[in-house]
């Protein structure tokens, strides 16, 4: 019937895992689209907190099909270890996960030549997660890659093994200490066990899903100011993360999207290098960590912290051509007497509502406005009619910058907490 698309607007960890999670009953598929296990999605369900890097959000959700598709980039031994928990926890994995066999394999190799990478690069790090992402789709488009659907090649071995010979030799022009055997023969071990799962043509699946009525529900990574070709390059992911990537990394037109749901949490966060216009490294930034837990869901990195950018976020809505907007942690801002929103920046002396071409050249003013807080709890607010006027004030000033609908407010990790219109 058709695909909705859920994706981050800021620089990731928006809540898309809780949001999609909660959404999922009422699409028959969910699919990631791209990234990998660089993304860190958290549910928190009967008090119980899962993180997901590879299996897309809908997998606790009884009846959902779930699709790894083919824009994805897999590390085996993540996705088993992944399997492995949600089994144990009673998740039919193996019934209701599809995996594309055009998504592109993480070697260990892969691994390697990220970390030596970013430490070659010193001061100037990107900050990656380093889980292999960048130099996995370069050996995508560089067109070397090693498939899903390559597994059931009677020459994998070597096909495997002249991607890694490849990899060495490029290895040779850092200073870099390694050692891949123990995590090569887990990732051959993992592999064995991929083996087992449904490795399908996943572009076919979801266009004979789509043609027989069924509802799909697309999920991003990352956010889009980290996207490849609009975020804020060089600091940056190696995937489009946009609502265009969706149709790339599923293999479904663009005619077939219906609603584009971009998240954004109530302030705003990084992790890793780059800029960030309205970081607040001071003690306002410290009390937002604290009390949002600020710290990564795949590497536990302290999360950077700073007010909302509207700025950014007009990008992001433009870029995605979002039709309905998520605002996440509003219950971090609780105890807050005003909240800051970032209308404009100043860059030398001038005024400006578009994101500079040089933003990590740059120095960037953030020009505030500010707004009273709600100072209460919020999660007692089932409808959002009844939301107190400092919170409808808050969310008109999104929806009147950004042009587009608030229909979720979400006010806590569980499954539970959120208020939608
Ligand atoms: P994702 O990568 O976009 O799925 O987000 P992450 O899971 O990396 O980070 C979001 C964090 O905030 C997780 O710890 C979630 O459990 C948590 N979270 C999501 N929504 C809310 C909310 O409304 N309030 C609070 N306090 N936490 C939230
Ligand atoms: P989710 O899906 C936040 C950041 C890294 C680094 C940059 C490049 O959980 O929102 P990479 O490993 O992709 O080469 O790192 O991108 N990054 C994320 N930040 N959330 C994520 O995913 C991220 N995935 C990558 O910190 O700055
Ligand atoms: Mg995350």
């Amino acid at each position: 019937m058709y695909v909705d698309i859920l994706l981050g607007l800021q620089w990731g960890d928006e809540g898309k895992g809780k949001i999609v999670d909660y959404l999922a009953p009422k699409y028959d598929i969910i699919a990631r689209f791209q990234g990998g296990p660089n993304a860190g999605h958290t549910l928190v369900i009967d008090g119980e907190k899962t993180v997901l890097h590879t299996i897309p959000s809908g997998i606790m959700q009884k009846g959902v099909v779930n699709v790894i598709g083919n824009g994805v980039v897999i590390d085996p031994v993540t996705l088993v270890k992944e399997i492995t928990t949600l089994t144990a926890k009673g998740i039919d994995v193996k019934g209701n996960l599809l995996i594309s066999k055009k998504a592109h394999f993480i070697l260990p190799t892969h691994k390697v030549l990220d970390a030596a990478s970013e430490a070659a690069k010193g001061k100037s790090k990107i900050g990656s997660t380093l889980r292999g992402i960048s130099p996995t789709y370069m050996d995508k488009t560089g067109r070397n890659g090693l498939r899903v659907g390559d597994i059931l090649n009677a020459d994998f071995q070597e096909q495997y093994t002249k991607v890694k010979e490849k990899h060495l030799h490029l290895l040779k022009q850092y200073d870099f200490e390694f050692n891949v055997e123990a995590a090569e023969k887990e990732w051959m071990e993992s592999i064995e066990i991929i083996r087992g799962f449904k490795l399908v043509d996943s572009e076919y699946y979801l266009n004979e899903a789509l043609s027989n009525g069924k509802k799909i529900l697309a999920e991003g990574a990352q956010g889009t100011m980290l996207d490849i070709d609009f975020g804020t390059y060089p600091y940056v992911t190696s995937s489009n993360t946009i609502s265009s990537g969706a149709c790339i990394g599923l293999g479904v037109a663009p005619t077939k999207i219906r609603e584009v749901i971009g998240i954004a949490k109530a302030y705003c966060t990084r992790v890793g290098s780059g800029p960030f216009p309205t970081e607040l490294d001071n003690a306002m930034g410290e009390r937002i960590r604290q009390i949002g837990g600020e710290f990564g869901a795949t590497t536990g990195r302290p999360r950077r912290t700073g007010w909302i950018d509207l700025v950014a976020l007009k990008y992001a809505t433009m870029l995605n051509g979002v039709t309905q907007i998520v605002i996440t942690k509003a219950d971090i801002l609780n105890e807050f007497e005003t909240i800051d929103f970032c209308t404009s920046y100043n860059v030398n002396g001038e005024q400006t509502t578009s994101i500079p071409f040089d933003i990590d050249r740059v120095t960037i003013e953030p020009v505030y406005e500010t707004v009273p807080g709600w100072n209460q709890d919020l999660s007692p607010y089932k409808d959002f009619s009844a939301l107190p006027a400092t919170v409808t004030n808050y969310l008109g000033l999104i929806e009147k910058h950004l042009g587009a609908p608030v229909s979720m407010l979400s006010t806590g990790p569980q499954r539970e907490k959120l208020i939608v219109k």
